[in-house]
């Protein structure tokens, strides 16, 4: 046996070992001192970030025997409207977005999930719309994977260009991932849809996603069952 060649490929198997933080959920190897690093700065910023002290006034829209759902306003106090935009942060950091512009700030409306371990696992930005455009069904070509990899990657989806109409658009959906398909943007979404219009609840065909991520086509295609 030669202890040196040994030595070598335990190395080099650690190196391909990552690892997701069972906390805050981040995927890095234990072995890459930038990676390390780079998780230590993440953890625990983003640990504070969905902590959810609970607040002396919550709009409770929903409750559930494993969180609840909070809406925040606009014109809410700081604290909440601060948590909104830290979490929403958090999200568009994840889904990519560089600028973080609401469509109408003033009209948007943020709800959280909290889970019964007190963190925002949920995030849900619904703004008033009134038109939407359908995206059109790929046709398979199992052939051209290549080329299909790259449209999902690039969110290259075509639309429609007739306009349908539509009330309530959904432009930011984000699932903490360690709590991914547990039903909490399918809880998100019906509550949205059940309280976004006072009194009259929105079906499926009124709500519209903006620019959905692989992720997101995929969860939306199954919840509008198109
Ligand atoms: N792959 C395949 N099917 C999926 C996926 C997926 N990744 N996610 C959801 N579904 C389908 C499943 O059929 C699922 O039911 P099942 O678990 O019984 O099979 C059903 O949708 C309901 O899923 P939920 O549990 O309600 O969805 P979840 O809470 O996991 O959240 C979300 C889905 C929000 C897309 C999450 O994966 C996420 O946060 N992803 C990263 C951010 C992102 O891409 N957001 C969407 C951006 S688009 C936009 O914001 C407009």
């Amino acid at each position: 046996q030669n202890d040196e060649d040994q030595l070598v490929i335990d190395a080099g198997q650690k190196q391909f070992g990552a690892t997701t933080c069972n906390s805050c959920g981040m995927l890095y190897s234990t072995d890459s001192p930038e990676d390390n690093f780079q998780h230590t700065q993440f953890h625990q910023r983003f640990l504070d970030t969905i902590k959810f002290v609970g607040w002396k006034k919550e709009r409770v829209m929903a409750e559930f025997w494993d969180g609840k759902i909070i809406l925040v306003l606009p014109d809410d106090p700081k604290y909440a409207t601060k948590k909104a935009e830290d979490v929403r942060r958090i999200a568009d950091s994840e889904l990519g977005f560089q600028q973080v512009n609401l469509s109408s700030p003033s009209a948007a409306k943020t709800y959280l999930f909290i889970n019964s371990d007190k963190m925002v696992v949920g995030c849900l930005v619904a703004e008033p719309i009134r038109q939407a455009f359908r995206v059109l069904v790929q046709p398979d070509k199992p052939k051209d994977m290549t080329k299909d990899d790259f449209m999902e990657r690039h969110r290259a989806w075509c639309c429609s260009t007739m306009p349908e109409k539509a009330i309530c658009g959904v432009s930011r959906i984000w699932v903490f991932s360690l709590m991914r398909r547990k039903g909490i943007a399918t809880r998100l979404l019906d509550t949205v849809r059940g309280s976004f219009m006072y009194g009259s609840p929105l079906n499926k065909e009124e709500i519209a996603f903006s620019d959905p991520t692989p992720d997101g086509k995929l969860f939306a295609t199954k919840y509008c069952e198109t």
